[in-house]
């Protein structure tokens, strides 16, 4: 299903204590809606050892745990493992996970689940004696968050499309010629995915799927070829945004000073609130005032918002 594995450092049969990095990942990227997925230099770390009773930051209390992802992951993983024998039943390990998240904490639209989900998986594996493919980590991670782009991002890195079929998920990490910058305006509040998915409507016009069709392969063309100047046509979308950009105050206005301000393209980053950008690489300048633009835009809708710049990620979830 992969072309190649994704090397996630040191093997080690059984330890017990494992440590993931995971990037941060920016969905869809406009018209890529669950397909395309972009890893990004922030990382959460999620650490797992051994433990007599499940544990997450502390957490021991069975209901708050279940909707927590990298307790969802891991458990995900040990009853997979389980299933196939590869685990004896109910013998798995109770973990203790805790989380360092750079991350901003209570914002959305960086992946910050399929982070979890993904540390969960991976971490579980290790521990259990039986590290999961990139092929079983991103199927069960997708299972998992119920779409592939973030999971993707997350367990390959870099620029991927993924997309789920009835054998599995199939998914291609593209190599980037002359990546762009990333210039992120994350607003001080936070879109839960699934209302953000309620959101959508169940049918569109032909021809807002013809357009974005159009653009998610321009997108693909332009992002593999280092081809910066189609970048804002490749970016537009008629699938999601349009349902989307006023569920945010001063999300439709953010996206508009990104432009102005002279990024290469613009999106909301998965079901938002994040603004992301692109910028040339070597513009510092130009970092500056798209940064300063989609902070004006929400400030003026009354949300703080704070700017990262970061480049695109090689690396998926990685043992440290
Ligand atoms: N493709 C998903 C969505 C990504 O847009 O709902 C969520 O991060």
């Amino acid at each position: 299903m992969l072309p190649d594995a994704t090397p996630r450092g040191p093997e080690r049969p059984e330890p017990d204590m494992v440590r993931v990095r995971v990037p941060a990942s920016s969905a869809n990227l406009g018209p890529g809606f669950d397909a395309i997925g972009l890893a990004l230099g922030l990382f959460n770390t999620i650490v797992a050892e051994r433990a007599p009773v499940w544990e997450v930051d502390g957490e021991r209390d069975e209901a708050r745990l279940a909707a927590h992802p990298a307790y969802r992951g891991a458990r995900r993983a040990l009853e997979w493992l389980e299933a196939r024998g590869l685990c004896p039943r109910g013998e798995g390990p109770a973990l203790a996970i805790r989380q360092r998240n750079e991350i901003p904490a209570a914002r959305g639209g960086l992946g910050n689940s399929a982070t979890a989900v993904v540390g969960g998986l991976v971490a579980a594996g290790c521990l259990a004696g039986h590290p999961l493919s990139d092929a079983e980590l991103l199927d069960l991670a997708t299972e998992v968050e119920g779409h592939p782009d973030n999971a993707a991002a997350a367990v390959l890195g870099g620029f991927v499309v993924a997309v789920r079929t009835e054998r599995g998920v199939v998914a291609r990490r593209l190599p980037l010629s002359n990546p762009p910058r990333v210039v992120l305006g994350i607003p001080a509040t936070q879109v839960d995915t699934s209302w953000a998915r309620a959101r959508l409507p169940s049918c569109v016009p032909f021809a807002d799927a013809a357009f974005t069709v159009g653009r998610a392969a321009l997108l693909v063309a332009a992002l593999a070829a280092g081809d910066h100047a189609c970048l804002a046509a490749a970016m537009e979308d008629r699938l999601h945004t349009p349902y989307r950009s006023s569920l945010v105050p001063g999300l439709d206005a953010a996206l508009a000073a990104a432009r102005e301000a002279g990024a290469l393209g613009a999106a909301i980053s998965g079901s938002g609130p994040t603004v992301i950008a692109f910028v040339p690489p070597g513009s510092p300048d130009l970092e500056r005032s798209i940064g300063g633009a989609m902070a004006g835009a929400f400030g003026r809708h009354g949300l703080p918002c704070e700017v990262r710049v970061v480049d695109v990620e090689p690396t998926g979830a990685t043992i440290i």
